[in-house]
């Protein structure tokens, strides 16, 4: 169940988006800018936890323009990606950020050849709106960001969550 970030969390956050099998699909940030967003009211950090209590997945939601409920889904990543539990989150988030702080716009972007991410975006109804080119470097290469959005008018039924996916096996214990 999606529930807001403590700062005990961060540690687990860290570990998830340090995990070097991220590095082709996320960022990370030093402990202490986690720590000041989480206490800067234009940010939301939210978790999901496993059974014994420890965070299987995290997003930061930032309010990019506040005037016009314009949000911006700075991060999200799961310990294990590929078996629906991102999916889920994402889910969750969408949720909360539509319902709660009645977000009329969600944004992202997302690297051109994460395949798996922007699929998960498309099933919760985002809609790819360009394609930021040579954007940024990723291990010494030029890297697009695709820039995706998602409009309240425009939200999608949840559809029912898949028991396994092709990567399923691709995790992080
Ligand atoms: C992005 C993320 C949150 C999505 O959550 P998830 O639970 O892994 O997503 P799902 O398992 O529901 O898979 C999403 C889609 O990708 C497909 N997929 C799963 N693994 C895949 C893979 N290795 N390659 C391509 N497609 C894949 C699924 O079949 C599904 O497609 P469908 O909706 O057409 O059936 C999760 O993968 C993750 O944490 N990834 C690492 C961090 C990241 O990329 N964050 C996003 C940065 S923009």
């Amino acid at each position: 169940m999606l529930e807001p970030a403590r700062s005990a969390d961060i540690a687990g956050i860290v570990t998830i988006e340090t995990h070097p099998s991220m590095d082709r699909y996320i960022g990370s940030w030093p402990r202490e800018r986690h720590r000041r967003q989480l206490d800067d009211a234009d940010y939301r950090y939210y978790v999901v936890r496993d059974a014994r209590g420890d965070i299987d997945g995290f997003a930061i939601v930032m309010a990019y323009a506040p005037k016009f409920r314009w949000y911006e889904l700075s991060r999200i990543a799961v310990r294990e990606p590929g078996d629906g539990r991102g999916s889920d989150l994402l889910r969750g988030v969408l949720a909360a950020t539509f319902d709660s702080e009645h977000a009329h716009r969600i944004q992202l972007d997302c690297y051109e050849d994460n395949v798996r991410a922007r699929r998960a975006y498309a099933r919760a109804g985002f809609r790819e709106e360009g394609l930021m080119r040579d954007a940024v470097l990723r291990d010494g290469a030029w890297t697009s960001l695709v820039l995706l959005a998602l409009l309240a008018n425009e939200r999608v039924a949840p559809k029912q969550a898949r028991t396994a996916g092709p990567n399923a096996a691709e995790g992080q214990r």
